[in-house]
């Protein structure tokens, strides 16, 4: 007895040490190029029984392979478009910013009695541009009053992760925080160039934190006693992209939109989002990913800057549970970032890198924009030309646009001016 309460003791021991070792490890990433390992990207021109893919096949039958592989594997499985859903306009103002816009706060719900989940979209148009105008479409992270400082902008109360540069201590919003991340947004940018923009805070849909998928959007969609997403099923990227499809669902109703000429727009985990949502939902007519990285943009065989490993254990809620599997086996993973760009073929997709933001693997995001092009070319679309970078601030603009400019993890109002410039060309509307 003695002796085996030994063994349990010094068990116990061993393993309260490997815990505290394994913490306090850190994980070094690779900058070095050359320590980038060989491998070899999954065929996105071969059907999963070996045979070609075909501009008929790629629409037929290779596409949805793609996208289950996506789902089952990285993502999860979302529930799609709800039966009822229903929206209810909080605010409007004519003369917003001075005159220049039309200021808008909608709140959407998914469920029929107004309770319950709701979403709190704000909405900017040109005033004097002829209706109805193309909006760009992207999520936010700490609240829609921090995108400018218009007061008119409802602050929000919902659950925000803490920030202290922003004054965020409580995991509440502050009045301080209006205008916050307005250089990440460039409304009055937008505005002049004839482009609208929608926004609601990212937290709406799913609160960014791992709770085991009791709060957000997951709870409404659980069936007979089930208490959390099943291993295929939506993790948090995929509960904000469904978020994003939601928002169509409402702008498609909106008579000032023009719901032909709708882009989504992300940043960083919100770019996995965009990426993710422009995939699955082809009302997207136009995909941003800025800096996206790994789940994102960025290859995840390179294993350069943030793994799929690393990804995992500080972010265990953002993917599906299967995606777990794949810790340290890129190489058995079935898809890569190429597969998720080409799913968009052949609407217009641009990817932003930024050159400090190694984090992200800047190549690794080049490199998926290439590899996919191969089906935008094989469907009569223009991908990038070539799998040398081009140099800093030197963008690409073909069906996929590409650009890379100097300075870190951002959104810049060179990102913006030239996420305006894709759009212009592809909704064929003058300077
Ligand atoms: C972390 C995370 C990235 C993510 C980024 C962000 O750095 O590791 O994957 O893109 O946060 O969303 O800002």
């Amino acid at each position: 007895m003695i002796a085996g309460k030994k063994v349990i003791t010094i068990l116990g021991l061993l393993t309260v040490l490997s815990t505290a070792f394994a913490q306090t490890t850190e994980f070094k990433p690779n900058y070095d190029e050359s320590k980038v390992p060989p491998f070899t990207l999954p065929d996105l021109l071969k059907l999963n029984d070996g045979s070609e893919v075909t501009a008929a096949r790629w629409w037929t039958r290779r596409r949805q392979e793609v996208m289950r592989l996506f789902e089952e594997h990285v993502y999860g499985k979302a529930p799609g478009r709800p039966g009822t859903f229903n929206w209810e306009q909080k605010s409007i103002s004519m003369d917003a910013l001075g005159g220049k816009a039309i200021r808008k706060e909608v709140t959407l719900y998914v469920t029929s009695n107004q309770s319950g989940l709701a979403m709190n979209l704000l909405i900017y148009l040109p005033r004097n541009a002829p209706k109805p105008v193309p909006v760009f479409l992207g999520l936010n992270f700490y609240g829609n009053q921090t995108v400018h400082s218009d007061p008119g902008i409802t602050v929000t109360e919902s659950w925000v992760r803490n920030n202290e540069e922003l004054g965020i201590t409580d995991n509440k919003a502050p009045e301080s925080t209006r205008g916050v991340r307005a250089s990440r947004w460039q409304v009055e940018k937008l505005l002049e160039r004839g482009y609208g923009l929608a926004t609601l805070y990212y937290g709406d849909i799913d609160p960014d934190f791992d709770d085991e998928f009791k709060n957000g959007i997951h709870p409404y969609y659980y069936r007979g006693g089930q208490r959390r997403p099943a291993p295929d099923q939506w993790g948090s990227i995929g509960a904000w992209a469904w978020g994003l499809s939601r928002v169509v669902d409402y702008l498609e109703k909106d008579s000032d939109v023009d719901k032909r000429k709708i882009a989504v727009m992300g940043h960083s985990r919100l770019g996995k989002a965009a990426l993710w949502a422009g995939a699955q939902d082809e009302r997207f007519a136009l995909v941003i990913s800025n800096n996206s990285g790994c789940g994102g943009a960025a290859l995840f065989r390179r294993r350069f800057g943030e793994t799929l490993e690393r990804i995992n254990t500080s972010f265990p809620h953002w993917f599906c549970g299967n995606f777990k599997e794949y810790n340290n086996r890129e190489d058995d993973l079935p898809v890569d970032q190429h597969m998720l760009i080409a799913l968009i073929a052949t609407r217009p997709v641009y990817v932003a890198s930024a050159q400090e933001d190694l984090w992200a693997d800047p190549r690794g995001e080049f490199l998926a924009a290439y590899n996919a092009s191969k089906v935008y070319d094989l469907l009569g679309a223009k991908g990038l030309p070539s799998n040398q970078m081009p140099d800093l601030s030197q963008p690409i603009m073909n069906t996929i646009g590409y650009h890379i400019r100097p300075g870190e993890h951002d959104v810049t109002l060179y990102d913006w001016e030239r996420f305006m410039d894709f759009a212009d060309l592809h909704f064929k509307r003058g300077k």
